[in-house]
C-alpha cells in the first residue's frame, strides 16, 4: 500500500476514534513530570500519572502520535530502522479494555486498515519468569485471530517486557507485532525474531505491574494498555522499503546531504543516516527550547551535533 506519513497518521487516529478513543496533544520532548529521564522516550511518558490511577480529563481511552527521543539506541543509528528522533503512534486504555481487545484493535488496524497480509505478519509474547507467568491469554487471542503457532514466539523479559520509562513506574509484559520486509525471499513459515527480515512495527504493553525503588515488581492498582508503533518503520513497511531513509520522511534530508557533500548515499549509507538522524533530533530538541550546553538535555544536544559533524 503506497501511503504518506500524513495519511498513515490520519488513518491511525481516525481508526482509534471509531473505538471511542480521544485524541490528546503531542507533548514536549522535555518531560515535565519525571526528573529521572531527560527526554520523552515514549508516548506513555506524559501519561504516567494517569497510568498510575489519576483520572484523565478526556477519559479512559486515549490516542495520539508522540515525538520521541531515544538516546539509548544511538549506537544502532546507522542501520535501516533505528533513530534517536522518531514519532510513535500510541493508544491507551487507562484501566478500561484489556489484552484481548487491545490485540484485536491492533490486529484490525494492521490487517484491515493498513491491509498488511497475514503471510507477512508474526507476533511475540512473554515467555514467563519469576516476576510474571507465561502470557497464554495473548497467545490464545492471537491464535483466535488466525496467527499460526509457528508465527508466535515466546520471548523473555529482555525482549517482551516494557518499562518503566524512568527508574520507577508502570510496566509489564508485552506482545509485539512484526512485519516481513525482506523482498528477496518469502517470509519463513516459522517466526524467528533474530532474523533481520522481521521488523517490529508495534508493541502492546500489558501494564499490570509497578516497579518500585527497590527494583521489585508489584501488582499495579490499575491495569492499562500502552500501545506504541513507530511511524517511520510502519511507513517504510507499507511502501515496500527495507530502509526507513528511503521514505518521504527521511529522503529529502538524505538528498540534501548528498548535495552538500557531493557524495552518494549508496556509497555512504551509514554516515548519511547518522548525519540525517542527528540533525533531525537536534532540530526538534532545539524547537522544544533547549540550547547546547554542558549539562542535561543541552549536553545530549551538543553531543548529537558534534557526532553529526564528525560523520
Ligand atoms: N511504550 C511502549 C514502547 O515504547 C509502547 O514500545
Amino acid at each position: 500500500m503506497a501511503i504518506t506519513r500524513k495519511e498513515l497518521i490520519k488513518k491511525y487516529i481516525e481508526f482509534f476514534k471509531t473505538k471511542q478513543h480521544k485524541e490528546i496533544p503531542n507533548a514536549s520532548l522535555i518531560p515535565s513530570n519525571d526528573p529521572t529521564v531527560l527526554f520523552t522516550t515514549a508516548g506513555m511518558q506524559p501519561l504516567v500519572p494517569y497510568l498510575s490511577g489519576q483520572p484523565h480529563p478526556l477519559g479512559k481511552r486515549l490516542v495520539n502520535v508522540q515525538r520521541c527521543i531515544r538516546t539509548g539506541d544511538i549506537d544502532e543509528v546507522g542501520d535501516t530502522t533505528h533513530h534517536t528522533f522518531f514519532e510513535m503512534m500510541g493508544n491507551w486504555s487507562l484501566g478500561d479494555y484489556w489484552k484481548e481487545d487491545a490485540i484485536k484493535y491492533t490486529f484490525e488496524f494492521h490487517t484491515k486498515i493498513l491491509k498488511i497480509p497475514l503471510e507477512k505478519y508474526a507476533v511475540s509474547v512473554f515467555a514467563g519468569d519469576n516476576d510474571a507467568k507465561k502470557d497464554e491469554e495473548s497467545e490464545n487471542t492471537w491464535q483466535k485471530l488466525g496467527i499460526t503457532q509457528e508465527r508466535i514466539a515466546f520471548l523473555p523479559k529482555k525482549d517482551n517486557w516494557w518499562g518503566p520509562a524512568g527508574q520507577v513506574g508502570p510496566c509489564g509484559p508485552d506482545t509485539e507485532m512484526f512485519y516481513w520486509s525482506d523482498k528477496s525471499k518469502k517470509a519463513p513459515k516459522k517466526f524467528n525474531s533474530e532474523d533481520k527480515g522481521w521488523i517490529e512495527i508495534g508493541n502492546n504493553v500489558l501494564m499490570q505491574y509497578f516497579k518500585g525503588k527497590e527494583g521489585n515488581y508489584n501488582i499495579a492498582k490499575q491495569r492499562n494498555i500502552d500501545f506504541g508503533g513507530g511511524v517511520e518503520r510502519t511507513l517504510a513497511a507499507l511502501n515496500g522499503f527495507e530502509d526507513n531513509y528511503l521514505t518521504e520522511i527521511w529522503h529529502p534530508l538524505i538528498k540534501g546531504i548528498e548535495k552538500i557533500s557531493h557524495k552518494k548515499y549508496d556509497q555512504h549509507k551509514k554516515e548519511m543516516r547518522i548525519i540525517a538522524d542527528h540533525i533531525k533530533a537536534s532540530v526538534f530538541i532545539i524547537a522544544d527550547g533547549i540550547f547546547p550546553s554542558n549539562i542535561g538535555q543541552g549536553y545530549v544536544l551538543r553531543r548529537l551535533i558534534r557526532r553529526a559533524i564528525r560523520y
